[in-house]
């Protein structure tokens, strides 16, 4: 039985696999429409979604399975001290399979251990997001039609931001990508990371303005500074609008570069720039459903 943890728990075969299967989903939907009958997909969130829980919700519903869940730890027996090890043993006997958000670093992880389902860790605090770090490759493969030989812009909330963690973790596997990380001094992304690329000698550049390195970008990846993990409000304040792309700051960019964003969008994207050609976060979203149903069907193995 197999878990999905962190977006390198696939090796980078393992992972084509997933997005030929998540294309052909997105080809012929009706093949896949039966494919979960019978089956169930819990969704665990200790924290608060949209996108992730519906999308998984959508993606059970698309093929033709059930799912229960809760969004609210609040609403759950958590709230009462169960223990996740507990919370997943018995979602164990009620479900097939279980996508679990937790504000601990390692919570997932920790169910996984106990758990006689698959464990999807639906983001963990700010350490990993490997479903939407999936749903963000098959997006960059699908429209630029490959993985390697680009130059990726990350910019916003670096330190917080487990998307951002997540995709660099993944991307180092691909030849010749080069990463530019557009931050505030205090949103810098953390040391652990760039020793990790420096080690591999991949190649990045640490900038705090957009405008300066915007002509280089084959993909800019835009992020929410994560209020949530701030610890005080003063910060947040200060630094939530240090970006702000429009169309002005468009202009110098390449002609196919695409705008990616793991959204919720706060207002480091004005909405001018959605109905830019080059604007891709909605299509990600779209995308973020393929991707969980292919994922959903790997993990159980079921062939279609
Ligand atoms: C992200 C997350 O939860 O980390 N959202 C998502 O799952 N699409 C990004 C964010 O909340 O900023």
């Amino acid at each position: 039985m197999r878990h999905l943890m962190n977006p390198l728990d696939f090796t980078t075969e393992e992972l084509d696999r997933l997005f030929d299967l998540a294309n052909d989903i997105e080809k012929n939907p009706a093949k896949y429409a039966h494919a979960c009958e019978g089956k169930k997909l819990a969704t665990c969130f200790y924290e608060p979604s949209t996108r992730t829980r519906l999308s998984f919700e959508s993606a059970m519903l698309s093929l033709g399975g059930q799912v229960l869940g809760f969004a609210d730890a609040s609403n759950s027996s958590a709230a009462k001290g169960e223990s996740v090890s507990d919370t997943i043993r018995i979602i164990s006997c009620y479900a097939d399979i279980c996508a679990m958000r937790h504000p601990k670093e390692g919570a997932p992880m920790v169910a996984a251990s106990k758990s006689s389902i698959p464990v999807i860790n639906a983001g963990d605090g700010g350490h990993q997001h490997p479903t939407q770090t999936l749903t963000d490759l098959l997006t960059i493969r699908s429209l630029k039609g490959r993985l390697n030989n680009f130059t990726i812009g990350l910019c916003g909330d670096l330190k917080f931001g487990r998307t951002v963690h997540s995709l660099i973790n993944a991307l180092v596997r691909y030849d010749n990508i080069r990463f530019i990380f557009i931050s505030p001094e205090e949103l810098k992304v953390p040391d652990y990371i760039t020793e990790m690329l420096k080690e591999k000698s991949i190649p990045y550049e640490e900038v705090i303005r957009l405008e300066d390195c915007m002509p280089q970008l084959d993909l800019l990846y835009m992020t929410r500074v994560q209020k949530e993990r701030f610890f005080n409000e003063e910060d947040y304040v200060r630094l939530k609008d240090f970006y702000i792309l429009n169309k002005a700051k468009m202009e110098p960019a390449k002609k196919d570069m695409l705008v990616l964003h793991p959204l919720p969008r706060v207002n480091e994207i004005s909405v001018e720039v959605d109905d830019d050609p080059r604007a891709a976060y909605f299509k990600q979203v779209q995308y973020g459903v393929y991707v969980r149903m292919a994922l959903i069907l790997t993990l159980l193995e079921i062939q279609v």
